[in-house]
């Protein structure tokens, strides 16, 4: 079978996707039997398998051997979100994904381009400090006071880049910026095009097809600068939802965490009964209620399925150094409480709350469970 490198050979901390599953991608273009639209390089069903796996290794011929590929899931939720995604693409109208911030938005939005364009680093961090310069172009200072403007002494921005190759530019936290900086884009988005008033001759630069935009926003901070009526009506939304479902959730946590762990070389396999309590306790705390009914004060922290998996991480790594390997359920209660207690040191009451109310009265009856609640009291005993 072809594995795709794994970043523990690879001599790069972090391979963008189209590095890092880039057997996936040429084994998924051979197999290709749709046209893509122009200057894609797969077509949209093609993408789609990319994002969402298959169950099987499909066939195809890498460095001259014929292996057998699996195509892992990238993404984990409704598929249907991925499909409007990737429709958007293909239109006139570029992409903005919203939703609570460890939602996965980032990471969907790179798979989209990877699989689209074969390029996810064309990107741009939006920030409160991110100026019309950064989204459009700049000049070489020293060699304009040279030689004046010219096209070699230009600085093109990853906007003026993905225009003139026809790939997806990617525009992260687009609602950071400010409104004068995300005007911008209006320009661009409609005329596909961005004026350079200072070159005489070339002072156009148009888009190639295939150019298009991938934005995210965090609805936390929708309200920081929210996009102007003008811009809202060059974008489709496209919600991306908190993980509802227990089981989903667990093989996120279990396969981020699996793949991430291989990065930093450590050997810890974390049992799916761990991954059980971890994700029902951030299921619960999130609602503020159980399966069976008890109810308690909800934390203001955002419990993302980000953020379960940064605790499984940590867990192994924790159990890998300074305890036995195997990770278990104490490991995980000892990080979650620098999770839940992020933003408000109210959040400690609550999970404390959490505990005596829900987590002791299943100890009595799960050793896990009893476990937990013992290495977490411990722990919120420690921090407040
Ligand atoms: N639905 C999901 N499917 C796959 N991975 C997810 C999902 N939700 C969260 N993740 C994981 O959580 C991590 C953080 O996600 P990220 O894209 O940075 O979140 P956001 O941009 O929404 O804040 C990534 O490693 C990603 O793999
Ligand atoms: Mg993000």
């Amino acid at each position: 079978m072809a594995k795709d490198t794994n970043a523990s050979d690879a001599k790069i901390l972090r391979e963008p996707a189209e590095v890092q599953y880039r057997h996936q991608l040429e084994a998924l273009k051979q197999q290709d039997k749709d046209t893509p639209p122009s200057a894609w390089k797969l077509s949209p069903r093609a993408v789609l398998t990319y994002i969402t796996g298959t169950a099987k290794p499909i066939k195809a011929t890498i460095d001259g051997k014929a292996v057998e590929v699996p195509i892992t899931r990238k993404f984990f939720g409704d598929d249907t979100i991925v499909e409007r995604a990737i429709v958007t693409l293909a239109s006139e109208r570029a992409l903005l994904l919203v939703g609570e911030p460890g939602t996965g938005k980032s990471w969907l939005s790179e798979h989209l381009a990877a699989g689209i364009s074969g390029c996810s680093t064309l990107t741009i961090q939006g920030t409160a400090g991110t100026t019309e310069d950064q989204i459009k172009y700049s000049w070489n200072v020293a060699r304009v006071i040279a030689e004046g403007p010219k096209t070699e002494n230009m600085i093109p921005s990853p906007t003026m880049i993905a225009m003139k190759t026809g790939a997806l530019l990617r525009f992260e936290e687009i609602t950071r910026c400010v409104p004068d900086v995300q005007d911008a884009l209006v320009s661009i988005l409609s005329d596909k095009n961005i004026v350079v008033p200072e070159l005489p001759d070339a002072n156009m630069v148009f888009a190639r097809p295939g150019f298009n935009i991938i934005a995210t926003a965090n609805s936390r901070d929708q309200g920081v600068n929210e996009l102007s009526a003008a811009l809202k009506r060059r974008f489709n939304y496209v919600h991306i939802p908190i993980v509802s479902d227990q089981k989903t959730e667990i093989a996120i946590v279990r396969d981020r965490s699996k793949e991430l762990l291989e990065r930093y070389k450590i050997p810890a396999k974390i049992e799916d009964s761990v991954l059980t309590v971890l994700a029902t306790v951030f299921r619960e705390m999130r609602a503020g209620t159980t399966a069976d009914g008890v109810s308690f004060q909800k934390v203001s922290t955002t419990l993302s399925t980000a953020e379960a998996i940064g605790v499984a991480l940590d867990s192994a790594i924790y159990s890998r150094f300074f305890s036995t390997g195997a990770v278990g359920v104490e490991d995980v209660a000892r990080q979650l409480v620098g999770s839940v207690v992020k933003e408000d040191l109210d959040d400690l009451k609550v999970l404390k709350e959490y505990l005596s109310v829900v987590a002791k009265k299943r100890g009595a009856k799960d050793a896990s469970w009893k476990a937990f609640h013992d290495a977490a009291m411990k722990a919120v005993t420690s921090a407040s």
